[in-house]
């Protein structure tokens, strides 16, 4: 996926599910506009649906992408694996990639830790992707409270001694709905909060050092202000809601970055939707009448991403 990623010049799709609705939607989005797809599962989203129906669900999505008509590839990944016992939990269980995220961790912390999932993961054919440098915000339970950027002169000595097959930096995106406090920001013309740019200076020492290597982006979600308004009209309380505005992301999917993870979005789309048929529809109590369009919403916002965004629309 992401040798054909990089030398296209796309990012493959990284979604996170943890019902059905949003896996639906996932695959649904993806056969229509014949992308690839990585199916992320975190830590909190193995503790909420359970690991075991997780992983079946992702089983199943396989054949329902087929029936729907498209054999696109899909592939499952552990989002943000905080150890070795979890990550060994997924490659045992018939995960094709997990993360291990030791950015939290020494830069020897990391390197050891990462090493110990590759050599466990490699020797059952799963791919592993580490990470460099700390993103603001919230990752499962853990508050980052001291950010930094990705150093470029570590990544060689960290790929080489690690072995890891793909690398997550930070250039300045972070997790959430609230990536960028309103001081960071400027405001445009109808008072919107507009961020400043990724640091695209450090992703091309970065490529220059790994020229062709698999470069990840979390934390790109872009907080679609229509969805914001649409939660805080129909009762909702969302502020200073900011992300990564789409013509970034549109600029690094063109780059090493192959593969964008996107979360936030998705669940600001669903809650949107399902906060409009609250008020709109007070009487209904039926889930699937309020889970449905939430689930349609979600369907397009992938679409939209994989056409207009991510560029991995037909290169399934
Ligand atoms: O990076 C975090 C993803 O959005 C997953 O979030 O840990 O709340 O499931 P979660
Ligand atoms: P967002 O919160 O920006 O959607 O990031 C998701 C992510 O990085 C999952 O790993
Ligand atoms: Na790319
Ligand atoms: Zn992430």
């Amino acid at each position: 996926m992401f040798a054909k990623a990089v030398e296209g010049g796309y990012a493959v799709p990284a979604y996170n599910f943890n019902n059905l609705e949003q896996l639906q939607a996932i695959v649904q989005a993806c056969v229509e506009s014949k992308s690839p797809v990585i199916l992320q599962v975190s830590s909190g989203a193995r503790k909420y649906a359970n690991a075991n129906l997780l992983r079946n669900m992702a089983k199943g999505a396989v054949e329902f992408a087929k029936e729907l008509g498209c054999e696109i590839p899909i592939a499952l990944h552990l989002d943000h694996g905080d150890t070795f016992e979890l990550c060994k939990d997924c490659i045992d269980s018939g995960f094709s990639s997990v993360m291990i995220d030791g950015s939290h961790h020494s830069f020897e912390d990391n390197i050891a830790l990462t090493k110990k999932v590759v050599e466990y993961a490699h020797a059952h054919g799963v791919t592993v992707e580490g990470e460099l440098g700390v993103l603001a915000g919230v990752e499962d339970d853990v508050v980052a409270e001291k950010s930094h950027y990705t150093k470029p002169e570590e990544v060689i000595e960290f790929v080489t001694k690690t072995g890891c097959d793909s690398l997550a930096i930070s250039i300045g995106t972070s997790h959430g709905a609230n990536k960028f406090t309103p001081e960071q920001c400027t405001r445009n013309a109808n008072g919107v909060l507009v961020p400043p740019p990724l640091r695209f200076d450090i992703l091309e020492e970065i490529e220059a050092k790994l020229p062709g290597f698999p470069i990840v982006l979390h934390g790109s979600s872009s907080v679609p202000q229509e969805d914001v308004d649409t939660i805080n009209k129909f009762g909702g309380a969302l502020k200073d809601s900011v992300g990564i505005p789409e013509e970034q992301l549109r600029k690094a999917a063109k780059s090493a970055v192959c593969k964008i993870n996107i979360d936030s979005d998705g669940r600001l789309a669903m809650t949107a939707a399902i906060r409009k048929v609250f008020v709109e529809k007070p009487g209904e109590f039926d889930p699937r009448k309020y889970l449905g369009p939430a689930r349609d919403a979600l369907k397009e916002l992938y679409k939209h991403k994989n056409e207009n965004v991510l560029g991995s629309a037909g290169k399934a």
